[in-house]
């Protein structure tokens, strides 16, 4: 997949405007755990392109410690992700996941969150369990943007390659500035964690 930012985008993705913290594909059911950006071109100036990238998971162990009501929320409701458009095929995309996937230990498994793919609908009963579920959010994405613990700024150089858990590491970027004759230019590549252990495993026995 190509990230490059134009004039004309069909996606958020392909502006140089911000994006917050999120993980991708949480509009479909079996999201790709891994995830590596491959930088070809980066605009100039010192931050200018630059990623955010955060450990979502340690951040929802401390929201875990500090607020467990909130984390319990965004455990048990699902909300709605829909990511509908054409990109060189026109395609519409729904998922319902919690912001917070546990296994059946009760263990955290995932994070389903990209605030501009999240839908309206809510698996809330009541009116007052939507508030406290916005009260949830919101204490977690404070913490999500917390720069001094969880967040780290990266620019990558082209050439250069970055590979992370898409369910655990979020990732954004601040607005940038497209000068003139300027690409910022991310080739996206996914993975399933199978494939991944997989090759990983053959590579280490062909030693
Ligand atoms: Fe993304």
């Amino acid at each position: 997949m190509t990230v490059q930012s134009t004039s004309d985008p069909s996606h958020l993705a392909y502006t140089s405007g911000t994006l917050t913290l999120h993980v991708d594909f949480p509009t479909i059911a079996y999201s790709p755990e891994f995830q590596i950006f491959h930088c070809i071109h980066q605009v100039s100036g010192s931050d200018a392109g630059s990623t955010w990238y955060c450990d979502g998971f340690a951040a929802a162990h401390h929201l875990k410690r500090e607020y467990p009501k909130a984390f319990r929320i965004l455990s048990e409701y699902k909300c709605y992700n829909r990511d509908v458009g054409t990109d060189y095929i026109a395609y519409d995309s729904i998922c319902w996941h919690p912001i917070l996937r546990l296994d059946r230990f009760g263990e955290l498994e995932g994070i389903f969150l990209s605030n501009h793919m999240r839908g309206d609908r809510f698996s809330v009963k009541a009116k007052d369990e939507l508030f406290h579920w916005y009260e949830a959010y919101y204490r977690f994405m404070r913490l999500l943007h917390d720069h001094e613990r969880f967040l780290v700024r990266v620019k990558l150089q082209p050439g250069e390659i970055v590979v992370f858990d898409n369910l655990r590491v979020m990732h954004g970027r601040p607005e940038f500035e497209l000068k003139n004759d300027e690409k910022r230019h991310i080739e996206l590549i996914y993975c399933d964690t199978d494939s991944v252990y997989a090759n990983a495993r053959s590579l280490a026995s062909a030693k």
